[in-house]
């Protein structure tokens, strides 16, 4: 396939602005220049930010099931563009062609349940302690949410934002990552062109974009204008950008690094437990965040278990994404090639062994799976590539103090058919992570659900349940229909 020629269709078809000058964008399929960004276009956030302010005037008037309409339409639209949609992410991050079909499924998935969130802003009502007194909560949107998104789900994570932002009468300002800026562009002419065909073409800045690099996410940290920030990225990032919102007041929904780890008991099914760990460990090249690192295995069934998933590894070649037959395409980049080897060559020389791993590609790598032969520092960190740690453990507490000893807490799981094991990892003395799974792999989480997790994960969540709350400020109404005036804790002050 000519990547170059597709690419070109793509941004011909959805009206996109290649600048002729500005960042160069690679594929990683085959290090082929697709097109540059001008990394200067749209700076002026002030421009921006009163754009959106006076958009916010509108759409926050505009009744919410309307707003959920419009959610409706772009999903539809996203629908018919699925295929294409989904050709600009395989081509710009290179995963393969399957999951950017997911990805893309994800994102008409959170338009339509945000469709729903729509109708059920619900707040609560609450009787008072006063006579003639009611007291109930209101939701209202906050204004501007920026969202800074990372190369790895360039559509869906910005959509869980977007999708739920906007019903709630929020506008949107996005700054994508500078490695797949043309899959943002191509969701935005989606927008607008959604807007202009159900003739409300004002509603197209609601979504404004903000293309640039580390220092535009920072102005959008620094603007407090921008009343929340959602930040996914790594740790190291959120680690930096955090503050500046915290020093201004802002609100951060912040999805950080993983450190994803899975228990197989000698009560689980080991069918189910490898497929998935291949899955887990092996999709998208292992730059999910969800992507599944460590294998905690109890040692009775480690040997074992360590030969089936070396011999499942063996038969991954990695290749063209946009082949049927390819389950592992190229990484993002050469950097985090190297990244992987140095990691990999650490942990030889530490003593560990390291079964796969070896570079096929300027972009292309076999996974990789590393059996620890004494504890690391090396497992607490986050390598972004296909690299799986096996740690053996005795007893289940040892299990579960293993998994949690990480300073990330985003997904985690247990392979076992025992209640007791499943019931105690999902309880107080269990996992400390936001997303724990009993017999399915770490990644690949529903929309349905909260997605995030606890401390160097950064404590957001964001998607399904009741993640809206993020986007909205609560107020605490209390009404008085009566003709005295009460005070609360039965305080008297008569004058
Ligand atoms: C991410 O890697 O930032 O649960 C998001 C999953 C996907 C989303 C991953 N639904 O693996």
């Amino acid at each position: 396939m000519n990547y170059k020629t597709l690419f070109e269709s793509l941004v011909e078809k959805y009206n996109i602005k290649v600048s002729p000058s500005g960042k160069d964008v690679y594929s990683p399929i085959d290090g082929s220049k697709l097109g540059t960004f001008d990394e200067h276009w749209n700076q002026d956030l002030d421009d921006s930010v009163q754009s959106l302010q006076k958009t916010f005037n509108q759409w926050k008037n505009y009744p919410a099931p309307k707003r959920g309409e419009m959610v409706r339409l772009f999903g539809n639209a996203v629908r018919e563009a699925k295929e294409d949609l989904s050709k600009m992410i395989t081509l710009e991050n290179g995963k393969v062609y399957q999951e950017s079909l997911g990805e893309i499924q994800e994102v008409i998935d959170i338009c339509d349940f945000a469709v729903g969130q729509s109708r059920q802003l619900y707040g609560l009502t609450m009787p008072s302690e006063r006579q003639d007194h009611r007291m109930q909560e209101m939701w209202n949107p906050y204004g501007i949410v920026g969202v800074v998104s990372a190369f790895n789900f360039p559509a869906a994570v910005w959509s869980w934002n977007f999708a739920i932002a906007t019903i709630g009468g929020n506008v949107v300002l996005w700054k994508p990552s500078p490695k797949t800026p043309f899959i943002s562009l191509m969701l935005k002419s989606i927008w607008d062109k959604t807007c202009e065909d159900a003739d409300l073409s004002w509603a197209k800045n609601v979504l404004e974009m903000h293309m640039g690099m580390n220092a535009q996410a920072e102005n959008i940290c620094l603007d407090s204008r921008i009343r929340v920030v959602s930040l996914t990225g790594s740790t190291e990032m959120g680690k930096s950008l955090a503050p500046v919102v915290q020093k201004r007041f802002g609100r951060l929904i912040m999805e950080l690094g993983g450190n994803n780890a899975m228990i197989v008991t000698p009560e689980a099914n080991m069918k189910l437990a490898v497929k998935s760990i291949v899955f887990s460990a092996v999709g998208t090249s292992g730059q999910r965040c969800t992507s599944l690192r460590r294998l905690i295995v109890h040692n009775s069934i480690k040997k074992g278990l360590l030969e089936k998933v070396v011999t499942a590894y063996a038969t991954i070649k990695p290749g063209d994404p946009f082949s049927e037959d390819t389950l592992m395409g190229p990484m993002i980049n050469k950097q985090a090639i190297d990244k992987m080897q140095e990691v990999l060559t650490y942990c030889r020389t530490n003593g560990h062994i390291v079964h796969g791993g070896e570079v096929v590609g300027d972009t292309y790598v076999n996974p990789a799976v590393v059996e620890l032969t004494k504890p690391d520092p090396i497992v607490q960190q986050e390598t972004f590539a296909p690299i799986l740690y096996v740690i053996g453990y005795e007893s289940l507490d040892e299990a579960i103090e293993i998994q949690n000893n990480v300073p990330q807490g985003l997904s985690s799981c247990i392979f076992t058919d025992n209640l007791q094991e499943a019931e105690r990892f999902i309880g107080a003395n269990g996992s400390d992570c936001g997303i724990v799974n009993i017999n399915i792999g770490p990644s690949g989480a529903e929309i349905g659900g909260a997605f995030g997790g606890e401390k160097d994960t950064g404590g957001g969540r964001e998607s399904g349940s009741d993640a809206w709350k993020q986007y909205m400020k609560r107020s605490t109404v209390t009404v008085n229909y009566g003709s005295d005036l009460p005070l609360a804790q039965g305080v008297k002050f008569d004058i």
